[in-house]
């Protein structure tokens, strides 16, 4: 066991609930990291999987008195958690009927952690399902995404994974950029940015951060400054014919042939994509 881990306030009440739990190692730091920010406010926390409900204790413990701390598991034992002052409700995280009951009773909620199936369309229908429902500043939290890699019980990898379902969220936040030119979904209109840990996955949540963008200038006036993206591989050309002739700062039929041949030309692409080809393979291994 790491050492830092030790230290930190969130482990030590793991180690102390009144009640069973398996947690990852590498799982402490994360939770100090997205969750101190609510420590002691009045929040609501929902963790899928209770099991034996030795997380709750630790949550109650972590965020304090005023969070309200939510319980579900598919597990109708789980009920008998109540008795400690919990909210357990009992259905499947994967059944959109549950989750529009859930939500309707419970209304908006801050911070929404799976640690239930952890199959795909488990972990998927809990994002996808509460999206609409967190309030700006919350997060939803997946644990154990590591198994999008694994094949006995969760057939993965499979294109249909969590962690695939994941990078395309990647994709769907680009939509607000007008490069793309695409529609906003609900996706796009709600998660502020995702950030990916070994084995946990946090979308954060934030709709009024989430506009369609758009390019802003400051006051001061644009005096020198030239774009030197594609002066790569012409360099030294470039600032020859500069200092010589002075062509390529003029706006000019001059520049703007040696433009589309020495700077935005596709053969350069290609080169630059045999390079990009050599670090994909270096880091794969
Ligand atoms: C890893 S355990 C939870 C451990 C608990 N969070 C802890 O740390 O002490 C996973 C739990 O998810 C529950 N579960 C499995 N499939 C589920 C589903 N479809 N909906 C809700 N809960 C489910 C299981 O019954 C089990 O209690």
């Amino acid at each position: 066991m790491n050492q830092s881990t030790k230290k930190l306030e969130i482990f030590k009440l793991f180690k102390k609930s009144k009640k069973f739990s398996i947690k990852w190692s590498s799982y402490f730091q994360v939770y100090e990291k997205i969750f101190s920010k609510y420590k002691n406010k009045k929040i609501k926390f929902v963790e899928i999987g209770v099991a034996n409900g030795g997380s709750l204790f630790m949550w109650q413990k972590f965020f304090g008195k005023k969070a309200k701390i939510i319980g579900i598991d598919l597990n109708p034992n789980a009920k008998k958690l109540e008795k400690y002052g919990f909210k357990i409700y009992v259905g499947s995280q994967s059944d959109k009927n549950f989750w529009k009951n859930f939500y309707k009773k419970e209304g908006k909620i801050d911070i929404v952690l799976d640690d239930g199936g952890h199959k795909n369309l488990q972990q998927i229908s809990t994002v996808h399902y509460s999206l609409p429902h967190i309030k700006d500043g919350g997060k939803i939290v997946v644990e154990d995404t590591s198994v999008s890699y694994v094949k006995k019980e969760f057939y993965n990898p499979s294109k249909y994974s969590f962690i695939n379902y994941a990078k395309n969220i990647i994709d769907i936040i680009h939509r607000r950029s007008p490069l793309l030119n695409k529609n906003l979904n609900f996706y796009a209109k709600k998660i502020f940015f995702v950030e990916f840990f070994e084995s946990i996955v946090v979308f954060s949540i934030d709709a009024k951060k989430c506009f369609a963008n758009k390019q802003v200038k400051n006051n001061a006036k644009n005096e020198w400054a030239i774009d030197y993206r594609h002066n790569e591989y012409f360099r030294g050309l470039k600032s020859k014919l500069d200092r010589e002739y002075g062509l390529l700062n003029k706006r000019n039929f001059f520049r703007k042939v040696t433009r589309k041949l020495f700077y935005r030309n596709f053969l350069f692409n290609l080169l630059d994509n045999f390079k990009i080809k050599k670090i994909f393979k270096e880091i794969q291994k």
